[in-house]
């Protein structure tokens, strides 16, 4: 959500390098920014509504300073409430992610203590609470750690801050919950909320734990337990990623340049992932259940291993959105299998499962597609997803590189990797032949023709229902038009009844045991004035509209992700959209 962003170092460009690192988070979603730096002996402070894509900064040149990019919880989306927030001192300004629950009553507290407050966050609370820690550890060692790490024993919730200070010129930060990642530089560290904004400045990062607070000089890091208010030995971490991925590479939009590197990263799955599909397949065996967990997309990807696991392996797994898996972890214990599935590693909902599902001792693995993030870290046996850097909001590839990964697996277990390899290949060939010949065109012709519909829906049945859920949510989340994926034989059950004449419906049918029974389905469309646009290796006369696709057999569900996600691009675009940075949305949902 929130993007954090701070430099102390020897360079005087500390405003450039805060808005150019902010300026990468942009992808997170946010509503407002700002930057603080310090200016002899005084906090300099910018804030704007609305977006920091071409935007410059005209604070003067300094050494220390920290950003942020606002994601509105509490207070509108203004200027006085975009971050960074002061104390009455003017000695402290801090930039924060998550929500203080205890806001209010802090609040009422600080303001009986004479605080004056100037806007109407959470994050302001720290301000003027650390001020007060500040003063009653004025003379210890550390001072600086240890006022913020009372400070931060009294926030409810989860929290990631990040304050400059002023007077001792140093940044610290603290946290639970969101992420925060420090970095080592020659005479220099940074602190970001994702650490695809310190790639070009540093591979050298440590990411800060829950309870763990730092302090940030030119000179290095520093980190401390807040609970027992000790020093730490950092762990560092030497990154391997390419920045230069992270670029767009001459495409419009990172959505479309993403749907582009699809065939790339599948086929990269294919050939170089067969070790970790038999290391999953063998922890699959040894447990007694495996359960899948995921939010969003990741929870389609989820939801489709179910029924790829019981076709392919004839394997049950369990699934549930993280959001709902409190409600359905009684009976796990430690002969279970946990597979937590998640692009950013950072999904709060995802990362709460994980720590329920520890607690009663069970095995943990993840696809993740974020090398140390907090999934990454947490997991017994995580396996990065090798999709490069997604800055879409939308996730794209990432979803088909879980697929291709538990298509895999699901082979593996089977003791079939070679036929589960030939599978996912072919399906890589597919979608980039899709992409270069003349398809792609057709689904922005399709895109023309229903950009102003109100409703969309989508059909599918066995493996292709969870790709119908997911066609939907991208059409919904980058076009903001009405669209819903239904299981094709739940149709006479209720939904028919929202069938109108032209009401656009597409039908997912692979040349699989669904194929007839969906095609029934869309006959029950048709028959009540339905606009039928077909996703299938044959024609059929219930089609209005036919999108051919090559039959891959088992490697369908990678294939009939394609089509949606271009539809949706292209009607993102029609309707004035901006397909990377869809409204309300943010990549790394951090908070509940
Ligand atoms: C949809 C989308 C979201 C994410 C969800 C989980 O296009 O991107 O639904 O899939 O927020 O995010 P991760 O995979 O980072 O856990």
């Amino acid at each position: 959500m929130c993007g954090i962003f701070g430099y102390v170092g020897r360079c005087e460009d500390a405003p450039q390098r805060i808005l150019e690192g902010l300026k990468k988070l942009e992808y997170r979603g946010y509503d407002s920014w700002g930057i603080a730096v310090r200016l002899n002996g005084n906090a300099a402070i910018e804030r704007h509504v609305g977006k920091i894509g071409l935007a410059s900064t005209m604070l003067p040149a300094s050494e220390i300073g920290l950003g942020h990019t606002r994601w509105a919880t509490h207070g509108a989306v203004t200027e006085e409430n975009a971050h960074p927030h002061l104390d009455c001192s003017g000695r402290l300004a801090v930039i924060h992610n998550g929500i203080v629950e205890n806001h209010q009553a802090l609040r009422r507290e600080l303001l009986a203590r004479g605080h004056l407050f100037h806007s109407q966050t959470d994050t302001e609370v720290i301000a003027h609470l650390l001020e007060d820690e500040l003063r009653a550890a004025a003379g210890e060692a550390d001072h600086l750690a240890q006022a913020l790490i009372c400070a931060f024993r009294k926030l409810d919730g989860l929290n990631a801050l990040a304050v400059l200070d002023i007077a001792s010129h140093r940044l610290a930060a603290a946290k639970t919950g969101s992420p925060l990642v420090l970095g080592w530089a020659s005479e220099a560290s940074y602190l970001a909320s994702d650490p695809s904004a310190l790639l070009e400045h540093t591979r050298r990062l440590t990411f800060l734990e829950d309870n763990q607070v730092a302090v940030l000089s030119e000179g290095g890091v520093q980190v401390f337990d807040a609970t027992l208010g000790e020093r730490l030995d950092p762990r560092i971490w030497d990154i391997t990623w390419q920045p230069e991925l992270a670029d767009l590479a001459g495409y419009e939009h990172f959505m479309a340049k993403e749907i582009h590197e699809q065939p790339r990263v599948i086929h990269q799955i294919a050939a170089g992932w067969g070790a970790h599909a038999e290391q999953l397949a063998e922890l699959m065996r040894e447990a007694r259940g495996t359960y899948m967990v995921g939010c969003g997309t990741a929870a389609h990807a989820a939801l489709a291993a179910q029924y790829a696991f019981s076709r392919i392996a004839a394997r049950h797994v369990n699934f549930a959105n993280g959001s709902e898996f409190a409600y359905l972890e009684h009976f796990l214990n430690e002969h279970s299998l946990v597979i937590a599935l998640s692009q950013s590693g950072e999904t709060i909902d995802v990362l709460d499962s994980i720590r329920a599902a520890k607690k009663r001792g069970v095995t943990v693995g993840a696809l993740v597609n974020v090398e140390g993030s907090s999934l990454y870290r947490l997991a017994d046996y995580p396996v990065l997803l090798g999709a490069g850097p997604e800055r879409c909001v939308l996730a794209t590839k990432s979803f088909t590189a879980k697929l291709a990964i538990l298509l895999l697996t699901a082979y593996a277990f089977d003791h079939r990797l070679e036929e589960g390899r030939e599978v996912v290949q072919r399906a890589a060939d597919e979608i980039q032949h899709f992409l270069s010949d003349g398809r792609a065109e057709l689904m922005r012709q399709i895109a023309e023709q229903l950009y102003q519909r109100e409703h969309l829906y989508i059909i599918g049945r066995g493996p292709s229902y969870p790709l119908a859920l997911e066609a939907a949510l991208k059409i919904k989340e980058v076009s903001y038009i009405h669209a819903e994926g239904f299981a094709g034989g739940e149709l006479k059950h209720g939904v028919i009844a929202l069938i109108e004449p032209g009401t656009p419906c597409l039908v997912i049918a692979p040349k699989d045991e669904t194929y007839t029974a969906i095609l029934s389905g869309a006959m029950e469309v048709k028959a009540r004035g339905g606009f039928i646009i077909g996703l299938s290796p044959e024609p059929d006369e219930v089609f209005d509209i036919h999108v051919p696709l090559a039959d891959v057999g088992e490697g369908a569900m990678l294939v009939n992700a394609l089509p949606p996600q271009i539809l949706a691009y292209h009607l993102a675009l029609l309707r004035g959209c901006d397909p990377d940075k869809p409204r309300n949305l943010a990549k790394s949902v951090t908070v509940k």
